[in-house]
């Protein structure tokens, strides 16, 4: 299986004319911008830029697993608010963050917020956005009434509910998220198929933004101008608020 795919791998290259410079992983040659070699023995691929990490037998992501004593096991849910950062060094959206905006979570750009004047000095900036999870569920970190709850939308984009309204689209999905402490934020509605991030131009996208897209087996083959990425989780305190509402 996987020598097979190092062969695929190969013809592909040669194809496009480009003999990618191969290493050698125990008798095994490999494009190292495809897998990574662990003790000179074990391939482990590179999946949304990220060189698998190896334990006992198996590849894992650090975005939502751990290796302890040669066991594999996921990684804590996180119990703080946070904040996400699109993951994939091949991307230039590489660390930046993901903002609410429109009642949408766009990849970079700037968070837009509202805060009532009445509440004066008790606002928080709204410069950022973070969320909470708990149970599967995630929301924006917000002090509005009510909260603002987030879900994939029926195009799979990550939405969230106006302030003072339980409006969610038919069809949108509420549960499913995992949220990793020292990890990612994981969508496992839909068997893994992991984030993408839309070039603002591309399908799935709109306006100047990039946008992010949770791919699935159905949408896969529409979403192939957009490039696979993990979402960090970078913890806030708790009892911060990013905002008052996202808008
Ligand atoms: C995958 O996402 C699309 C939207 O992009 C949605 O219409 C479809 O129902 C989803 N497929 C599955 C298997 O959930």
């Amino acid at each position: 299986m996987l020598r097979l795919s190092l062969v695929a791998a190969a013809l592909l290259s040669l194809g496009e004319g480009v003999l990618a410079t191969l290493q050698t992983c125990g008798s095994a040659q490999y494009d190292p911008s495809q897998y990574v070699c662990w003790g000179n023995q074990f391939l482990c691929p590179v999946t949304a830029g990220e060189p698998l990490s190896y334990c006992a037998g198996a590849c894992y992501s650090k975005f939502m697993y751990k290796c302890s004593n040669n066991v594999l096991t996921l990684l804590p849910a996180v119990t703080t608010p946070f904040q996400l950062v699109v993951s994939n060094p091949t991307l230039p959206i590489d660390g930046q963050p993901v903002t609410a905006g429109g009642q949408h979570w766009n990849l970079g750009g700037t968070t837009s917020s509202y805060c009532p004047t009445q509440v004066g000095s008790a606002c928080p900036a709204g410069t950022s956005t973070s969320m909470v999870a708990s149970g599967g569920s995630v929301s924006m970190n917000v002090m509005v009434p009510g909260g603002q709850q987030a879900y994939l939308d029926p195009y799979w984009n990550m939405g969230y509910t106006q302030a003072h309204s339980a409006y969610i689209p038919p069809g949108s999905i509420t549960t499913g998220f995992g949220a990793y402490q020292g990890g990612g934020f994981v969508n496992l509605n839909g068997n893994g198929w992991g984030w993408v991030a839309c070039p603002p131009q591309a399908s799935g996208g709109g306006g100047t933004q990039w946008n992010l897209v949770a791919k699935n087996s159905t949408n896969a083959a529409s979403l192939s101008s957009c490039t696979a990425i993990n979402l960090k989780i970078i913890p806030v305190p708790s009892g911060t608020f990013g905002a008052w509402q996202y808008t």
